[in-house]
């Protein structure tokens, strides 16, 4: 019994420590904010995490490389925005 009570607290802990994403966030910058909808992608690609998160799903850094490269790459592979504006918005 009382190993069970052991069990759920540490369950509980670990629970409160897994990250959850925001709905959308946003980037400023000098060239224009960038607004990314993470919920609206996580749906896009039907819950494939691992489009944009490389192994269990944490913090990404979001820096000029990771936009122009993955972000943008995948927009041109699924038709999505690859305009400057269309990302960067002034
Ligand atoms: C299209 C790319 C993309 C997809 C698909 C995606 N994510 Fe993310 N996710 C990101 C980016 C970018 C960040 C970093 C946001 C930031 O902190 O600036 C992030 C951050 C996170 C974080 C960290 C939140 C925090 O603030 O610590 C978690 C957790 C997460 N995503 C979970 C998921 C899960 C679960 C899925 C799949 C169901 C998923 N993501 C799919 C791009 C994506
Ligand atoms: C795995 C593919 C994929 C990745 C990676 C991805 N996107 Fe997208 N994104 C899409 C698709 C597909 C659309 C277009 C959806 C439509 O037009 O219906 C889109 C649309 C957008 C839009 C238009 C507004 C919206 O959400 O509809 C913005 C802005 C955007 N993405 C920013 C980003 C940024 C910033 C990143 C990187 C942090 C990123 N995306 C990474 C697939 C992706
Ligand atoms: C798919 C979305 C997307 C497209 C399209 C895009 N960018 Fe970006 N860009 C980003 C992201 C994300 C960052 C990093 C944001 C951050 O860290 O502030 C970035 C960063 C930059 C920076 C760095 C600015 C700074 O303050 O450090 C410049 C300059 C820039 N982009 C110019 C452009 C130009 C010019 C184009 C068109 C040729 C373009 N971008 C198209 C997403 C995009």
């Amino acid at each position: 019994m009382k190993k069970l009570v052991i069990m759920a607290a540490l369950f509980a802990f670990v629970g409160a420590g897994v990250a959850i994403a925001a709905d959308s966030y946003t980037y400023e910058n000098s060239k224009g904010n960038i607004t990314f909808d993470h919920k609206a992608h996580q749906e896009r690609v039907a819950g494939d995490c691992a489009k944009c998160h490389e192994g269990t799903p944490a913090k990404i850094a979001v820096n000029k490389e990771f936009g122009h490269t993955t972000c943008k790459n995948c927009h041109k592979e699924m038709n999505g925005p690859t305009k400057c504006n269309d990302c960067h918005k002034k």
